[in-house]
């Protein structure tokens, strides 16, 4: 049986930004698979590239885009929108984003069982009512007559996973889902998602830049750096071995439970991602590599370290 998602060679750009460059990743039936890297290594454009809800002027290419075995790029635009209905759904750091202020939760909830599964008001409404209990949300009734204004940032990003379940998806991408939320509450939402996974058996592409979060949901976890791929392996895998040195120096930040204080800012690499032009060569992390050499410079190959893990680095495996 076909992988749920899979993606290869995924090149996405914006004029002369390579935002997305060769990227390939596979997401497993029931499993998480975390997306990693700084801010503005790709992350996002890949989630909406799959997705196909990429901003216009986008420019998508890929060797391979498939789910559950269905090709993806040669989808009409029609056959994306009920797909993404029905089979795969995303859900965003910032929930007023995709929630509409006009209209109650109950009403925006139902539209997409309406529109997706021609289901009756009555039925649309029950379910709605039972993915909101089902979320954490208690009184459920009572807050699908409400606006989203008139809830907390926590029981919104909720109502968007109730929201992006009434389909029942077999894909979730959520990106960075709690990112804007306060410290308790992402552990509250981050728990919740990591059962619904479970007990749901979905798909999870789960987008973060938090490696905490990483060691504690992911199945598989794969290290986005300027567009790239770098790393890829299961999630003990990764942390025992991590091989790549943009890798290394990502776990070097990974707070330390005790030693660290509250707020006190965590450490970090020193340096920025690289804006990639075309015709740009070799390893685009080699400014800020403590290894780095001449050969960086040059076409760098792809090491597999063991069988499911590699690493796109000069260094040998
Ligand atoms: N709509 C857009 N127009 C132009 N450039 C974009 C757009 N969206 C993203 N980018 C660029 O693509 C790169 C990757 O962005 P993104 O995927 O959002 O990063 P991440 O999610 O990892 O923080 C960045 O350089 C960003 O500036
Ligand atoms: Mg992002």
């Amino acid at each position: 049986m076909s992988a749920l998602l899979e993606v290869e060679q995924l090149e996405v750009s914006f004029g002369r930004t390579g935002a997305v460059r060769g990227a390939a990743l596979t997401v497993e039936r029931g499993e998480t698979h975390c997306l990693v890297g700084e801010s503005g290594c790709g992350k996002s454009v890949t989630a909406l590239a799959v997705m196909n809800l990429l901003a216009r002027g986008a420019r998508r290419s890929a060797r391979r885009l498939a789910f559950e075995g269905q090709d993806l790029t040669r989808l009409s635009d029609q056959g994306m929108a009920h797909l993404r209905g029905n089979a795969m759904a995303m859900i965003f750091q910032e929930p007023m984003t995709s929630l509409n202020p006009a209209y109650t939760v109950g009403s925006q909830m139902t539209e997409v069982l309406r529109r997706h599964k021609k289901a009756s008001q009555r039925a649309a409404t029950d379910r709605a009512a039972d993915l909101l209990a089902r979320v954490g949300i208690t009184a459920p009734g009572l807050r699908l007559g409400q606006f989203p204004h008139q809830l907390s940032g926590g029981l919104r990003q909720r109502v968007m996973i109730a929201m992006a379940l009434m389909c029942d998806p077999k894909l979730l991408i959520a990106d960075e889902p709690t990112t804007a939320l306060d410290v308790t509450v992402q552990a509250q939402i981050l728990r919740l998602l990591a059962s619904l996974q479970r007990d749901l058996g979905l798909g999870m592409l789960l987008i973060t830049h938090d490696l905490g979060i990483v060691a504690r949901v992911a199945h598989r976890v794969s290290v986005m750096y300027a567009g790239e791929v770098v790393e890829s392996a299961p999630t003990t895998e990764l942390f025992a071995n991590p091989r790549h040195p943009y890798t290394q120096g990502l776990l070097r930040c990974v707070p330390v439970p005790g030693r660290i204080k509250r707020d006190q800012p965590l450490g970090s690499i020193p340096g920025t991602v690289p804006r990639i032009e075309p015709g740009f060569q070799g390893c685009a992390f080699r400014e800020r590599c403590d290894f780095a050499d001449a050969t960086c410079a040059k076409t760098i190959p792809r090491h597999a370290a063991t069988a499911d893990h590699d690493f796109l680095c000069r260094l040998p495996a």
